[in-house]
């Protein structure tokens, strides 16, 4: 399985900014195991889609409670995969969503055939009891359900520093105990280029989420690499 790398670019980009940035990032090569998935903002998502590297998936940020129908300014999935769209992140923290809207979500998800990345994270250091609505949630769905969950701690996301190996390997090892039936695990929280070995080097990941500088072309660029030489070495472990 590839591993999936999110650049979730939340409210910026402009139309030069994002020209500027595919053409950079278009010539890059996508290392073996990666898939590297871009969030742009909803209006930019055809553009994205259509100049989008080969190689590349896209997601958007969220999407609507409702079908189609009289409800203005809302963007609902069916729209989201017309244009071509494979991936949604549901409850990202800065939205600030109930459940009740994310479960709408989810089914609207599922109808119009986008997988949904399900957010979560503790509001506080080891305040777990915040997550247990969301993990019930998830653990009561059928099996077929397809999601990825993307763990992000909320007092991490935005700093420069994620929570410590140990700290994100307690974590990862109870939401997979939980969470039997989700297709991949995703950490997002003060991702950086300077710390994100030490995370891969947990193993306990299927992908990792990276707010507003993966939009940064110089940033997007080394975590490309670093993920490329990491999955290097993995694969020389498995050949020994
Ligand atoms: P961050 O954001 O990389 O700036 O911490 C992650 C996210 O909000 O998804």
């Amino acid at each position: 399985m590839k591993y999936l790398l999110i650049g979730n670019w939340k409210s910026q980009g402009s139309l030069e900014e994002i020209h500027q940035f595919l053409s950079t990032v278009g010539r890059l090569s996508i290392p073996e195991n990666v898939r590297p998935i871009l969030c742009p903002p909803f209006v930019y998502l055809d553009l994205v889609k259509k100049r989008l590297p080969a190689g590349y998936g896209l997601c958007a940020q969220t999407c609507g409670v409702f079908p189609k129908g009289a409800f203005t300014g809302e963007v609902n999935a069916s729209m989201i995969q017309d244009i071509g769209c494979g991936y949604v992140l549901i409850g990202h923290a800065e939205r600030q969503e109930s459940l009740d809207v994310l479960e709408k979500q989810m089914e609207r998800a599922w109808e119009a055939g986008v997988v949904p990345i399900f957010c979560l994270g503790e509001e506080a250091p080891s305040a777990w009891y915040s997550l247990a609505k969301k993990i019930s949630y998830l653990s009561s769905l059928p099996s077929s359900a397809l999601f990825y969950v993307a763990y992000e701690p909320i007092w991490a996301i935005g700093g420069k520093t994620p929570p410590s190996c140990g700290y994100l390997s307690q974590a990862f090892q109870y939401l997979r105990a939980h969470l039997k039936h989700a297709q991949g695990f995703i950490y997002g929280g003060g991702v950086r280029p300077e710390n994100l070995k030490e995370i891969l080097d947990l193993n306990m990941l299927e992908g990792i989420l990276v707010g507003q500088s993966s939009f940064q072309q110089a940033i997007w660029t080394m975590l490309l690499a670093i993920l490329e030489t990491h999955g290097r070495a993995q694969q020389k472990m498995t050949t020994r």
